[in-house]
């Protein structure tokens, strides 16, 4: 399968990123946690270096909790601070802050020693598109907080949000692109549902997807669709459109149909909870 990309936007989101970074201290980085490397473009790490660095791993909620552990733990070892989160519950909030401060703490001692009291953390949201910018800035910041910025005099200033006295954070997060020249790591994202689905072939998509779920975690599409899994995707997939009734008008099993629904299923974590790679 093969998948496009439009450079003119990465050079546009690009430079409003480097502006934007230069403005803040703590680079907040979220990632899919069912893909936590494919949804990473690793230019982040060129960009924000010098700066204190948090991975969410977003949608922990859909993701195998096993392997959650495992990549928080790697991306522990590689120095940065990571929080596995659902952006769309406050429940997480408060370890972030924790985190936050944890993250920042050099700086915060550095301000100290020169006598600087009380200079709130300014922090940035990064991510590819879809793995829960906004919802999780909506979540973090909720609706009680003032946003900050635009003073009098000020007429082109940056929108801060201030979430408390210790953190500010930008009020629009950073675009990244994803990165696919690697055809697999573009497949996981059409999996996760972050590549328009018109420009992909979903028959094809959901053939791929079943071989996966079938290898790495056998029997669970069995279960979900109470079907005899065929080692022949097709063979699968044509279980679960009898199983499913998919007709069409001439009565012939409608394959694409049941497609479109293994494929919507899977992304709202119906089939089960998954990751689709391993840290490296
Ligand atoms: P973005 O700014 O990074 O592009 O992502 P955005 O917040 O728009 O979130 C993309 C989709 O992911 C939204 O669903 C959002 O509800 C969902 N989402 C965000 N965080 C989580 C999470 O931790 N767990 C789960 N399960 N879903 C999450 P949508 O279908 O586009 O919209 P809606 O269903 O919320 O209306």
């Amino acid at each position: 399968m093969q998948f496009q990309w439009y450079p003119g936007h990465m050079t546009k989101a690009k430079r409003q990123m480097q502006e934007d970074l230069k403005l803040i201290d703590l680079v907040i980085e979220l990632v899919d946690a069912r893909v936590p490397l494919s949804s990473r473009n690793p230019d982040i790490d060129e960009l924000g270096k010098n700066k204190a660095r948090l991975i969410l791993m977003n949608k922990a909620d859909l993701a195998d909790e096993k392997k959650t552990e495992l990549f928080r733990r790697y991306f522990k070892s590689l120095g940065y601070f990571v929080v596995c989160i659902d952006a769309r519950s406050k429940s997480g909030m408060k370890v972030i802050q924790n985190e936050i401060m944890e993250a920042c703490r050099e700086k915060i001692e550095r301000d100290r020693r020169r006598g600087i009291k009380n200079r709130p953390v300014r922090a940035m949201v990064v991510g590819i598109p879809n793995v829960g910018k906004s919802t999780f800035i909506n979540t973090f910041a909720g609706k009680a907080c003032a946003k900050t910025g635009n003073r009098p005099g000020v007429t082109k200033g940056k929108q801060w949000i201030r979430l408390n006295k210790s953190v500010e954070l930008l009020d629009t997060p950073g675009i990244l692109w994803p990165k696919f020249e690697d055809q697999k790591v573009g497949l996981r994202l059409a999996f996760i549902g972050s590549i328009r689905d018109e420009i992909l072939n979903t028959d094809e998509l959901s053939l791929e997807l079943l071989t996966f779920l079938m290898q790495n975690y056998p029997g669970t599409v069995a279960q979900r669709y109470g079907i005899e899994e065929d080692a022949d995707a097709a063979e699968t997939l044509g279980a679960i459109a009898v199983a499913r009734n998919c007709r069409s008008k001439g009565d012939e099993v409608d394959y694409s149909k049941a497609a479109a629904i293994v494929m919507d299923e899977f992304r709202s974590g119906k089939i089960g909870r998954f990751t689709l790679e391993a840290p490296e």
